[in-house]
């Protein structure tokens, strides 16, 4: 390995970081990191800290779960990789398949297509909700819906449903028929409406007037994360994706859950439709799905579009959509070893009991520090702070001050995630009560020196 010197020289000087620009990177190196054991992290300085963002809100089993790491290494001796392309399938991939059937059972869900990431799961979703439609006879069906602050991904088709201008501008122009209602966000809507229940009926309220103005025979599908993660942690009203959901029905119109970060147990249920009560047509996985050991993705499919699909003998079910690493064997084999920990341990339960300590405790430093406008969470370990220069007129904390929260808080004992003026925790699902209250007192420094 080369030494500290020359990784800290060459530092973002020939790599480009997703989300940031390559400026910045070299104006302010990110943290190399170079270890991790259990929920901790550690850098190239032998710092250790708990990570409070687990990894990407993915790394839900921690950095030490051997049963998959073994799974991995045995896959890796037995067969590396096959493709799943018409012809061939895997052992794994099969096993894996019916072990998802099982899970998302009570979701209604009884198909899995494979996929390397979230990115693709939402990608595959959108392609197959409109491809649903054209087998059924109406091809008309081409447009979707989603919400603003929604995250979906940065292909083009989740680049056009997502609902954040930051990444979005610079690619333009995107997929057209990709129409936004708005988020039931109560600390900011254009209803200023604060109460989450009268939120969530002008949102619903807004999707049947945009479902009326576009026609809801040019409508595919509605796409949307049970509780919206990267947007700032917006968890809805209770109300609102069931509502979405009868919205749906009604219409004709298909609805997508995007589980790329609820799925298996974020929540504290086991996913985020089940959290609200609802049976989507697709339900988009990945992260979680192989604890991040490996890139990979499902999409769930609904009994009622599987058999659309299997019943036609049009030829218009032929899915010409797929990835060379669609159900590759390894992510397979990390994913059966990653189920069997996940639900072994009740990830969802400990979930529950920590994300309930951690926002009870980020509510409490908001009595503390005016610099916090809003806290958001209450559903399992996700978790945010929206940080305002002024409480009043809610005006975004300056870029500088969730930096220099950041930083303190790093150097204190905890890694957190800033996303413009939010800052996001979303650590390990088997993070203890210590843990917890170490992120806690990092993140009362670093408030303290902001
Ligand atoms: C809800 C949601 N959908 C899709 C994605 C995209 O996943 P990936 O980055 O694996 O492509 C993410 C990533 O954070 C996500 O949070």
């Amino acid at each position: 390995m080369k030494d500290a010197n020359f990784l800290k020289a060459n530092n973002a000087r020939s790599i480009w970081h997703p989300m940031t620009a390559p400026a910045d990177s070299m104006a302010q190196p990110p943290v190399i990191l170079t270890g991790a054991s259990g929920v901790r992290i550690k850098d190239i300085d032998g710092h250790e800290v708990v990570d409070a963002v687990g990894g990407l809100w993915n790394v839900n089993l921690g950095y030490s779960c051997q049963p998959v790491k073994d799974a991995i290494a045995a896959q890796l001796d037995a067969l590396p990789y096959y493709s799943t392309f018409r012809g061939t399938s895997n052992d794994k991939v099969i096993e894996l398949a019916e072990e998802l059937r099982t899970f998302f059972e009570p979701d209604g869900l009884t198909r899995a297509f494979f996929t390397s990431g979230g990115s693709d799961s939402v990608e595959t979703a959108l392609k197959l909700a409109r491809q649903y439609h054209k087998i059924r006879g109406e091809a008309g069906r081409i447009k979707f819906l989603s919400l603003k602050k929604g995250y979906h991904g940065t292909h083009f088709g989740g680049a056009s449903v997502n609902g954040n201008a930051n990444f979005r501008l610079a690619y333009e122009p995107l997929l057209p028929g990709c129409h936004h209602i708005p988020a039931p966000y109560t600390y900011r809507n254009p209803f200023n409406e604060s109460d989450p229940a009268k939120l969530a009926g002008l949102c619903l309220a807004a999707l049947e007037d945009e479902i009326a103005f576009q026609g809801a025979g040019t409508i595919a599908a509605f796409i949307m994360e049970p509780i919206l993660g990267a947007g700032g942690v917006i968890p809805p009203h209770p109300s609102f994706m069931p509502g979405v959901e009868a919205i749906c029905r009604k219409n004709g119109i298909l609805l997508i859950a995007d589980e790329v970060i609820t799925a298996f147990g974020r929540t504290g249920a086991w996913t985020g439709s089940r959290l609200w009560g609802v049976k989507p047509d697709f339900s988009c996985t990945a992260k979680a799905i192989t604890n991040a050991y490996f890139p990979f993705g499902a999409v769930m499919i609904a009994e009622g579009v599987a058999q659309v699909f299997e019943g036609d003998t049009s030829g218009k079910a032929a899915i010409g959509h797929g990835y060379t690493y669609s159900g590759h064997p390894v992510g397979a084999a990390a994913a059966l070893a990653c189920l069997a920990e996940t639900k072994r341990l009740k990830v969802n339960e400990n979930a529950a009991a920590r994300g309930a300590e951690l926002f009870a405790g980020i509510k409490s430093l908001m009595e503390q520090y005016e610099l916090i406008g809003d806290v958001r969470g209450g559903h399992g370990l996700m978790v945010a702070m929206e940080l305002v220069a002024d409480r009043t007129t809610k005006k975004p904390a300056d870029k500088a001050v969730t930096a220099r929260v950041q930083e303190t808080a790093y150097r204190e004992g905890a890694m957190v995630r800033v996303s413009g003026p939010n800052i996001i925790l979303s650590p390990p699902l088997v993070v203890t009560s210590a843990d917890v209250q170490t992120i806690l007192s990092a993140l009362d420094a670093g408030l303290a020196a902001a």
